[in-house]
């Protein structure tokens, strides 16, 4: 499902820095994997070359069959929202709109489903999140930790074949961190979609399939 080969990423500028060193990496479908490493290591770094958000770097990265270095923006946008859901590290949602509007904004711009069923979908992992009597509410008038959650239902609501997260339960308290982690692992066994998170939680990293480490930049 992803695959890398020979990948840098250095960012430029006055502060030049390498923050990617030839990573070699396979990822399996329906594989839950762990990103760990120290602040700086470049996690971050990695899922954003990974999930087609930065595309400055050199080396192959194959998402899903396509080779990102081969596609026009227009790709790499559909390809993004058909087969990628994200979770960022600081949650981006619309303060303005509601909660039920976050979640429906990737399926809107998609149009897989009719906006019923969007609608529908998007109350239904809601749901599954402990969100239900807060759809309506504005995004700003929810806690850190709700408003986390709803991302987590916004990066599913298009059935991603993979969802990456970066730090997606580091808001979260101990039983929500264990619910959005048993969540994801039922995504990974039963409907077989591939997960990759970034994550400082030792616990969550040990019951993953696998454990990729970074420093400074490299697989170690
Ligand atoms: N825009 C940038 N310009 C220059 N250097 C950058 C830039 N963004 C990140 N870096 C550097 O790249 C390295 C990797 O950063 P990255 O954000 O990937 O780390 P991380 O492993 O996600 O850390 P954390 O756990 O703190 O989130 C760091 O040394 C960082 O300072
Ligand atoms: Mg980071």
């Amino acid at each position: 499902m992803i695959s890398t080969e020979g990948l840098n990423k250095y960012y430029k500028g006055a502060d030049h820095f390498h923050a990617l060193r030839d990573v070699d990496l396979e990822i399996g479908k329906g594989e839950f994997v762990a990103i760990t490493g120290q602040s700086g290591s470049g996690k971050s770094t990695l899922l954003y070359v990974l999930s087609t958000l930065d595309t400055d770097y050199t080396g192959t990265i194959k998402i899903n069959g396509n080779v990102l270095k081969s596609m026009s923006a227009n790709q790499l946008a559909s390809l993004r929202n058909r087969d990628i859901g994200f979770v960022f590290q600081f949650h981006y949602l619309l303060p303005e709109f509601s909660v039920l509007e976050n979640v429906c904004l990737p399926a809107m711009r998609l149009k897989k489903f009719t906006p019923v069923q969007i609608r529908e979908r998007a109350l239904q992992k809601l749901d599954i999140l402990g969100l239900s009597g807060h759809a309506h509410k504005k995004a700003s008038q929810l806690s850190g930790g709700q408003q986390q959650r709803v991302a987590i239902a916004r990066a599913l609501i298009n059935d991603p074949v993979i969802i990456f997260g970066d730090e997606p339960t580091g808001n979260l308290d101990s039983a929500n961190a264990r619910m959005v982690f048993d969540i994801f692992k039922e995504l990974s066994e039963k409907h077989e979609q591939t997960i990759v998170i970034v994550t400082h939680d030792p616990g969550i990293a040990a019951k993953s399939d696998r454990i990729i480490t970074l420093k400074d930049g490299e697989i170690v």
